[in-house]
């Protein structure tokens, strides 16, 4: 948990969204789905889940962060891995956030995971507490949502993530989210041997990552996207 952990959070801007298809959630401002329109579940699984071995790898104390909460779909799929395996102990998942969504919103996006039924129900009337405290604690995760721009917010943060998940929206629509000053951050917060991926292969994201210091790799990609990036560090 990182120095921010006690602070309320108060005065966020909810995003404009759009419902493609009555389903899926786009933000107006970026133009941009919040997840695949293929499949976002079956995404989830792809990029983030298997791109850094997380069925092989998570264990009681494992650090995931992550840029983008959004729906928490990314979230609630590493958590009901966790359960699938069985595995005892905390995960500890903390993600940053400019525009949370509306509670009510994320229930609606999140509807359309059918997998996910339990565990999203066991959240549906959680997001409001999260929005105001800004940490959840469950018998097996600590999820922390740290509000604000996060080329601002990580500068404050001191936690060294097994795991990140850099999930901006596209680095055309949403360049903040890829700088290489923000990277070089994610870079002072992931432990030695710690993984990163993303659905993105564009070259300044791999280009900045690289600067970084992280290895990076252009593995496959999912659905219509030919390739993603993954990377570790190795210090
Ligand atoms: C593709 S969506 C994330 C989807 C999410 N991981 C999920 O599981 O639904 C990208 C997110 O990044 C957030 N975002 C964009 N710019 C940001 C910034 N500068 N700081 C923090 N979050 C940002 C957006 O508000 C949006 O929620």
């Amino acid at each position: 948990m990182t120095k921010e952990k006690c602070k309320p959070l108060t005065n966020y801007t909810y995003p404009n969204l759009v419902w493609q298809n009555g389903r899926i959630p786009i933000a107006q401002k970026f133009d941009d789905p919040y997840y695949s329109l293929d499949n976002g579940l079956e995404e989830v699984r792809h990029v983030f889940l298997n791109g850094n071995k997380l069925p092989q790898r998570l264990k009681d104390g494992f650090k995931i962060a992550e840029l983008g909460f959004g729906t928490g779909l990314n979230f609630l799929s590493t958590l009901w891995q966790w359960r699938l395996k069985k595995q005892k102990g905390k995960l500890s998942f903390t993600s940053f956030e400019t525009f949370p969504m509306k509670p009510e919103d994320m229930v609606k996006a999140q509807n359309e995971f059918v997998e996910l039924s339990s565990i999203k129900h066991e959240f549906s009337s959680l997001w409001i507490e999260l929005l105001e405290k800004g940490v959840l604690y469950g018998r097996d995760y600590n999820l922390q949502l740290i509000l604000g721009d996060a080329r601002r917010t990580i500068k404050n943060v001191d936690i060294k993530a097994n795991c990140w998940f850099l999930d901006g929206f596209s680095p055309a629509k949403n360049p903040e989210l890829w700088e290489e000053e923000l990277l070089n951050e994610v870079y002072r917060c992931t432990a030695n041997k710690g993984t990163l991926s993303t659905y993105s292969a564009a070259g300044i994201v791999r280009r900045n990552l690289s600067l970084a210091g992280f290895e990076v790799e252009r593995t496959k990609g999912f659905g219509r996207k030919r390739h993603m990036t993954i990377a570790i560090k190795k210090s």
